[in-house]
């Protein structure tokens, strides 16, 4: 495994911004900049050999400042997922964030983790990004130092560790927001997809959750089996899948969450996580803007597997808790697994 540094160019406020390339033995590359902590390529090899990109986003730093930039590739925080209102109550205070999304806040406000330059270290085959979020940043209490590693092994796996530590009390949940298109190119409704969880948060027609954790049983939202992302997509509350899934492992322990197979390139994504939730988002918002080397990203041509707490936990007292307390070390790891289905 090998990690080499390249100059990406700077961004509108002049800070400079670095591209860490990360290769293994089998020819995976996976490219990430300290711009957003964002994972900018991902290259993988198909059942013939070919190489090609499955993740979706831009060509330069412009494109990833742009203001529709739909968090391509990014970690999202302070607070990934919506907050109702954008607003909670944390030991009787109450705070009110940017309302980003609507009436809601969404990944963390205007200018969330997504948008901020982090401080990188390279320590043997881990790009390690750093940063301190001041106390106050979109409204959040407390100095929080947020760490993200990212690691390929030979084995194939994506591997992301994040830990935190705050000095106040405060929320926390972060995650990944990579577009996956394991055909490198056109929609993903043909790639079948398994998510192992038995509930998921009923959401109201903003997104939020109601507080009931609805049995997928015998509905659209039921893919414990897998099936075509486009077999019930169309009878999905709204666009499409937008939903958070309680994965049905909870013990904290690094556990699969989903599988997704693309049946044309033989191309196969697993997801571990040590987190509660997922969000499935099947890129319903895409709207034919244009990325990559000229790519059109259509509606439904990438979907992200966010592993994370559920969203706006902080309003819903029995969803299990985002606070982060300065006594405590908030951690917890995202395992992105590439294979071949022969
Ligand atoms: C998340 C949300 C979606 C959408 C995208 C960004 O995944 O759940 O509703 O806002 O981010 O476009």
């Amino acid at each position: 495994m090998s990690i080499t540094t390249h100059s990406y160019g700077t961004t509108k406020h002049g800070e400079k911004v670095d591209l860490f390339r990360l290769e293994n033995k089998r020819g995976t590359l996976v490219e990430i900049i300290n711009y957003g902590a964002t994972i900018t390529s991902i290259l993988t090899h198909d059942r013939e050999g070919t190489l090609s990109d499955i993740v979706l986003g831009f060509d330069d730093i412009a494109g990833y400042e742009s203001a529709d930039n739909p968090y391509f590739g990014a970690t999202c925080g302070r607070f990934a997922n919506r907050l109702k209102k954008g607003s909670f109550t944390l030991n009787g205070t109450s705070y009110q964030l940017a309302k980003n999304d609507g009436e809601n806040a969404l990944h963390g406000g205007l200018r969330g983790f997504d948008k901020q330059i982090w401080e990188a270290q390279v320590n043997a085959d881990t790009l390690i990004l750093k940063r301190v979020s001041p106390d106050g940043e979109e409204g959040y209490p407390g100095n929080l130092l947020v760490e993200v590693t990212f690691q390929l092994t030979e084995e194939n796996d994506l591997r992301i560790d994040y830990q935190a530590e705050t000095d106040q009390p405060t929320f926390i949940n972060l995650t990944n927001h990579s577009y996956f298109n394991l055909a490198g190119g056109g929609t993903i409704r043909d790639h079948h997809i398994q998510i192992h969880a038995d509930h998921y948060t009923l959401v109201d027609e903003t997104a939020i959750p109601t507080g009931e954790l609805r049995a997928v049983e015998g509905t659209e939202m039921d893919l414990r089996c897998s099936l075509a992302i486009g077999t019930h997509i169309d009878q999905v509350q709204g666009l499409g899948y937008d939903h958070n899934y309680c994965l049905n492992q909870t013990d904290g322990s690094l556990t699969i969450a989903a599988q997704v197979i693309d049946p044309s390139s033989g191309r196969t994504l697993t997801c571990l996580t040590t987190e509660p939730g997922v969000q499935f988002y099947s890129g319903n918002f895409l709207n034919s803007f244009i990325g990559k080397a000229g790519n059109i990203y259509a509606k439904q041509n990438g979907f992200c597997l966010e592993t994370q707490h559920f969203p706006d936990s902080p309003n819903q007292p029995s969803f299990p808790s985002t606070q982060l307390n300065p006594s405590d070390r908030y951690t917890q790891t995202c395992v992105y697994r590439f294979g071949i289905e022969k």
